[in-house]
């Protein structure tokens, strides 16, 4: 009953995105070496990954600890469901360091940042609606992929942005991670990680952050481009920090805006998340950003937060992950309410087009 509920949500978006079938594999592919070997040949095409054939045979016996991993977890009657994905020939540790930014000085990555400067623009709200999605209000854009470079941060920091500039001027413009990863380079530090909120004061001292198109991303560091980093297409006029360990203010924050969020996602079920409310067990490491762009409850009574990662649209529920909400611990899980925070833009106004020869005569 349950899972029937949860895997409807996820055709149905699968269906509105268009998106290939994912790798399923059954108990007869877990039977013998040989099968396993058969699966992983099979692995590798769907997501098209090339191994040398020393690396395949050491890759194997990781992907083989993985399976049996997904498959014992999917067995137990846990709210959430484990798949094979594009993680599925990596060991943990692996999967931390390329994807969850722990190669990065957790100090320098998630702590001592600017705190905002104490006040919260939510703290007074007392009634919020039951859901709130913000994909369906059109504030959300399509999911990226970070690649294999520690820009989380800078992912989080734009569905942030790109989310108030929606809410205010009712235009979604898909903005640029890679003026962050370029040009944001004081406190933060590119593809070895960085902080939402030094990136939210950066557009703000900017005036502004330019598009996706105008900067498109390369998944690695390169030298600032002044030309676009002068071109600011959105602005924004500050930023605020919700209220730590406190999952009611973060409720209040993201019934109004998208909001971005430090969460711990070094987990092993974390690595391998497909579907249903995750509930699995992780710490408070704080070592991945992402943002939250609505929250629900299921049907069973499961309270839930959608979090927008940025490693593709075939991780979890088409690049998203619903994160149990509202449980006893203060962090939240995985430590989602400890350091949330979001970009201030009090008007619709833009930063005006750079003038063009044509604007001049
Ligand atoms: C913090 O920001 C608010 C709103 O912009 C402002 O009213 C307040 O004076 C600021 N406080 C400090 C200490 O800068
Ligand atoms: C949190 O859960 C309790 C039940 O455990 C429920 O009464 C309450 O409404 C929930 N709070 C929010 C903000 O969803
Ligand atoms: C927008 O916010 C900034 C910073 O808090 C403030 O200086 C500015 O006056 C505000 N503008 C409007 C139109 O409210």
């Amino acid at each position: 009953m349950k899972m029937k509920n949860l895997l409807c949500v996820a055709l149905s978006l699968a269906l509105v995105l268009g998106l290939a079938k994912s790798f399923d594999f059954h108990e007869s592919d877990v039977g013998s070496e040989k099968s396993l070997w058969d699966l992983y040949e099979r692995w590798r095409s769907h997501h098209t990954v090339s191994r040398s054939l020393d690396d395949k045979h050491k890759r194997f016996n990781v992907f083989k600890a993985n399976v049996m991993h997904v498959h014992n977890t999917n067995k137990m009657d846990k709210p959430y469901k484990l798949k094979l994905n594009k993680f599925a020939d990596m060991t943990n540790h692996e999967f931390r360091s390329a994807y969850a930014g722990s190669k990065v000085n957790h100090h320098r990555m998630f702590r001592g940042a600017t705190r905002g400067n104490g006040s919260f623009m939510y703290e007074k709200i007392n009634r919020v609606p039951p859901s709130v999605d913000w994909r369906k209000k059109g504030a959300v854009t399509d999911v990226k992929d970070q690649g294999q470079c520690g820009s989380c941060w800078a992912f989080s920091t734009v569905v942030a942005v790109e989310g108030i500039n929606q809410i205010k001027t009712n235009k979604l413009v898909s903005l640029s991670e890679q003026e962050l990863v370029d040009c944001d380079t004081k406190e933060n530090a590119g593809c070895n990680g960085g902080l939402m909120e030094y990136a939210f004061e950066f557009i703000k001292q900017k005036g502004g952050i330019t598009t996706e198109n105008n900067y498109p991303y390369k998944a690695n560091a390169g030298s600032c481009d002044a030309s676009k980093e002068n071109d600011p297409v959105v602005s924004i006029d500050g930023h605020e920090t919700v209220p730590a360990n406190d999952e009611a203010a973060l409720l209040n924050a993201v019934a109004n805006q998208p909001v971005s969020v430090a969460i711990d996602a070094g987990g092993s079920d974390f690595q391998f998340y497909s579907e249903g409310v995750f509930t699995g067990d992780c710490g408070t490491g704080l070592d991945h950003g992402v943002a939250v762009v609505g929250y629900g409850t299921t049907v069973d009574g499961t309270d839930y937060w959608i979090v927008k990662n940025s490693w593709g649209p075939e991780w979890g529920e088409q690049g998203y992950i619903r994160m149990q909400r509202n449980i006893s611990d203060k962090e939240g899980l995985c430590g989602i309410a400890m350091e949330a925070s979001y970009p201030i833009k009090n008007s619709s106004e833009n930063p005006k087009p750079r003038s063009s020869p044509k604007d001049e005569l």
